[in-house]
């Protein structure tokens, strides 16, 4: 397995290179600014530079990734379009090229409430309703594929379990982004993880539970 990572000098997709690593997974991360990323990344993780919305650079970029993971996502500002750009047109353009290179399970991070019209985060420029077209992307796009939907991420890990849970069922609630990336990469090797919808939280009250028990909870 080698592991493609979209968005890995957010705060979620650098956690996610690290528990790749953890894993001794090969990554090549897809990153906009080489030397923010030198930064930021560790020194065994291949880099290459390019942007989800050009599309004619990704299948390079993608070289001979087997797997992707994506947790880009558009910055709050008063660009009305970046949402739809970053979290509509840049995912689908990662899906298309996923396809014609074969990827074999493509993880995508995306939120709670997406289908949810009237949420006060559509405010940001439709934000949830762009990452709800995604998601029905890829979807419909014969990918092997697990979609996961995290609450309110917050920075600090905790010891709190997670509460995973069916597609529109959870609606508040936050969850490390260690934990998110946790859940992003047990999917890959997860089989009941597969074409899954899986929101997530974490609650100091829940036990513990292996990973193989949360996906196969979930329908
Ligand atoms: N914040 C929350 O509470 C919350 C809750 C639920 C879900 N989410 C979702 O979870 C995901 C991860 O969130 P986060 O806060 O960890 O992310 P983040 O720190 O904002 O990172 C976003 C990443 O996307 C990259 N990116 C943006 N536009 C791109 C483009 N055109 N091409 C390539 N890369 C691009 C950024 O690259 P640069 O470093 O170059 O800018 C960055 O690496 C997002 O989709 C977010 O919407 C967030």
């Amino acid at each position: 397995m080698k592991a493609f990572v979209a968005g890995a000098t957010g705060q979620t997709g650098r956690r996610i290179v690290e528990e790749l690593i953890k894993r001794n997974i090969p990554v090549r991360a897809l990153v906009r600014d080489l030397d923010k990323a030198r930064g930021i990344l560790p020194a065994n993780v291949e880099l290459v530079q390019g942007d989800v919305l050009q599309p004619t650079q990704l299948a390079d970029a993608i070289a001979d990734s087997t797997v992707i993971l994506c947790a880009t996502g558009a910055t709050p500002g008063f660009d009305p379009t970046a949402p739809y750009k970053v979290d509509f047109e840049g995912t689908k353009n990662l899906v298309d090229i996923a396809k014609t290179k074969g990827i074999e399970h493509f993880v995508l991070v995306s939120s709670l409430c997406v289908s949810q019209f009237f949420h006060p985060l559509n405010l940001f420029w439709l934000i949830l309703v762009w990452k709800k077209q995604a998601e029905e992307y890829i979807q419909k796009s014969g990918l092997t594929y697990t979609i996961v939907r995290p609450g309110g991420l917050k920075n600090e890990d905790n010891a709190d379990g997670i509460v995973m849970q069916n597609a529109d069922t959870l609606f508040d609630g936050s969850i490390p982004r260690q934990k998110v990336a946790q859940v992003c990469v047990e999917a890959l090797t997860e089989t009941a993880a597969r074409n899954k919808v899986v929101e997530i939280v974490a609650k100091p009250e829940i036990p513990a539970q292996g990973f193989s028990e949360l996906f196969t909870s979930v329908a």
